[in-house]
């Protein structure tokens, strides 16, 4: 990514603010970043960072990358704000829950150059998942740019068919709350079987982080591979595993995901 791109964040809150620590961490000069935001939190933000803040819509800059990172139900108000930046190269990166490119081609024409994006929650320390889809007028080395930014961040993914964004919400987007559920209550069970709570947690919190380390570095293993690894006939984890097989833990699993993408649909 070359530093000398100039970089407009529209909404410097939590995903905004993970961005910008990303893309610093990686190199990207804070010259080249700047947001516009309006509350006194993404003042300080800016501050810590040594990025230009503006309250709004700014006229002294030309971005070559706008990360659009404000909440959905702004979307409507703000954005046009933003049309005037829109020429063959800059390129409207957006991350906002439920926004469809069609959308943001109302919104800005459908000449603009736009990246739906999907990050989620771990990109806040940098090891988030992020899936990308370019609408028609995004070419392969903008395709890049975007990808290198999101990189900053974590993983990233190609989705060749925007309708999956709403199946990648459900799994990735809110995937990070499924698994604090199981964290939440295997700790809670810890405390019911005699263990003191700090204790439940450190055993659940480090076991849930070894366990996502090993699936990540075991490339060619799926994770049923490796559940069948820690697995022996007859023994405690074939016994709790018992459990979950009989309450029909997938069908469950499934209903979460159709629920979540159902969501997604009814909001965008
Ligand atoms: N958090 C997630 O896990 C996650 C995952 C994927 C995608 N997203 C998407 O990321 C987007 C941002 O989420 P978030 O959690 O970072 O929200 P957030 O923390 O509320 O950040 C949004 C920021 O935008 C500011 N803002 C309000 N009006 C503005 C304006 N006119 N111009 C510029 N900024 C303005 C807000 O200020 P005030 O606080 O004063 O209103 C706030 O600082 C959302 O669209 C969400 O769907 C979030």
């Amino acid at each position: 990514m070359p530093l000398e791109k100039t970089i407009l964040i529209i909404g410097l809150g939590n995903m905004g603010k993970a961005l910008v620590k990303g893309m610093l961490k990686s190199g990207i000069s804070p010259n080249s970043i700047n947001a516009v935001d309006i509350s006194l939190q993404a003042k300080a933000t800016a501050e810590e960072f040594g990025i230009t803040l503006y309250n709004k819509a700014p006229d002294e800059i030309t971005p070559k990358i706008i990360i659009v990172a404000i909440k959905p139900q702004l979307l409507n108000k703000i954005l046009s704000e933003y049309k005037k930046f829109v020429n063959p190269d800059c390129v409207f990166i957006s991350i906002v829950a439920g926004a469809t490119i069609a959308k943001f081609e109302d919104i800005l024409t459908a000449n603009a150059n736009i990246i739906r994006t999907m990050p989620n929650t771990p990109a806040s320390i940098g090891c988030g998942m992020t899936a990308l889809f370019a609408n028609k007028n995004i070419n392969n080395k903008q395709k890049q740019q975007a990808e290198n930014l999101l990189k900053t961040v974590g993983e990233t993914a190609w989705l060749q068919d925007e309708s999956l964004m709403d199946t990648v919400t459900a799994i990735s987007g809110s995937g990070p709350a499924y698994f604090f559920l199981i964290m939440q209550e295997l700790t809670n069970a810890g405390i019911k079987n005699g263990l003191p709570k700090d204790l439940a947690q450190k055993l659940v919190v480090n076991t849930a982080w070894g366990a996502g380390n090993l699936a990540k570095q075991s490339n060619n293993l799926s994770p049923q591979q490796l559940k069948e690894m820690v697995t022996s006939p007859n023994g405690t984890t074939e016994a709790g595993l018992n459990v979950f097989a009989k309450n029909k833990i997938d069908k469950i699993i499934e209903n979460v995901v159709a629920s979540a993408k159902n969501k997604s649909i009814e909001l965008s």
